[in-house]
């Protein structure tokens, strides 16, 4: 058995999930990465890849539970942004790689303000992807992370710690709403709040709706974007940020825009993804 054999069966498995060829491939590469513990580039040059039998049986574990639509990432307790690995469990939201493009953004505007010893709140830590690329990007920030998910706040504390960046992380599990504090302050407020209606949630992939937390991904208001209207407003009332950067849906860059310019913000950008598709909105 070599890598094709052993990939084109794999594939031929998970043919009932309907993915398309890109994210099969994908997929299928990271089972058999983590199978054996190879890299694809030493996959592909191994002439004989027969699974012993604690690897068959993980294999079948792990296509049983994808054929349930159970996402690869809890499948396999970990998901990659970017080059992090993070541990991931049900319960916590998966983190997309479209929101590479707020970190990289918020690079470029710390970059640009040309001071040191910045620290940020991040509203919605989730995993730790964002604080933790971030952190990991600059070694003189620090980040205060709130999240209203207990499980979040566990699994962000201990990405942090697994990729060496905890002394500078602080999270706190609180609701935005319920977040006081008197002395800090923040130079920027970022996030990837959930930003979709209970409308357009029911429309998501099957696999979502029925594996990820919905406090994730439904934003608070009619049109989901509940969560932008109390960040303009806790701008304002508890800390005076030098920048807020949020992660926005591909359709609403007007309605946040909006809500920021309502607030009376001024010097608003919105920035696409490599998609092609807004995706993030600065406020500076
Ligand atoms: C879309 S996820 C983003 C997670 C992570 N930042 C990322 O990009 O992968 C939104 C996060 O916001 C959290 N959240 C939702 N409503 C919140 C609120 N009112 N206050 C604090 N956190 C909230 C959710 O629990 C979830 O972890």
């Amino acid at each position: 058995m070599n890598y094709h054999n052993l990939k084109g069966q794999i594939k031929n498995c998970l043919k009932p999930l309907d993915l398309d060829e890109t994210e099969l491939e994908t997929q299928v590469n990271l089972i058999l990465e983590d199978l054996t513990g190879l890299q694809l580039n030493q996959l592909i040059l191994k002439d004989n890849l027969n699974l012993n039998p604690e690897q068959e049986i993980r294999l079948t574990t792990i296509l049983n539970k994808r054929l349930s639509f159970v996402p690869l990432q809890y499948v396999l307790g970990y998901a990659y942004f970017g080059e992090l690995k993070l541990k991931i469990t049900q319960g916590v939201f998966i983190p997309r790689s479209d929101t590479l493009e707020l970190v990289f953004q918020v690079i470029n505007i710390i970059n640009s303000f040309k001071t040191t010893n910045l620290h940020l709140l991040e509203i919605g830590i989730g995993s730790g992807a964002i604080a933790i690329a971030l952190l990991k990007h600059f070694p003189d920030l620090n980040i205060t992370g709130i999240d209203i998910n207990p499980k979040a706040c566990k699994i962000s504390k201990e990405n942090a710690q697994n990729n060496g960046v905890a002394a500078r992380l602080k999270v706190i599990n609180t609701d935005l709403l319920n977040f006081k504090q008197n002395s800090a302050i923040y130079h920027g407020l970022i996030s990837n709040p959930p930003y979709i209606s209970y409308a357009e949630y029911l429309g998501l992939d099957r696999q979502i709706i029925l594996n990820e937390p919905k406090t994730a991904l439904i934003g608070s208001d009619a049109d989901g974007l509940g969560l932008y209207r109390q960040i303009a407003k806790y701008a304002h009332l508890i800390t005076q940020p030098d920048f807020i950067a949020v992660e926005i849906g591909d359709s609403q860059a007007q309605a946040v825009y909006d809500i920021f310019k309502n607030h009376n913000f001024t010097h608003i950008n919105i920035y696409k993804d490599t998609n092609g598709l807004d995706r993030v909105l600065t406020v500076l």
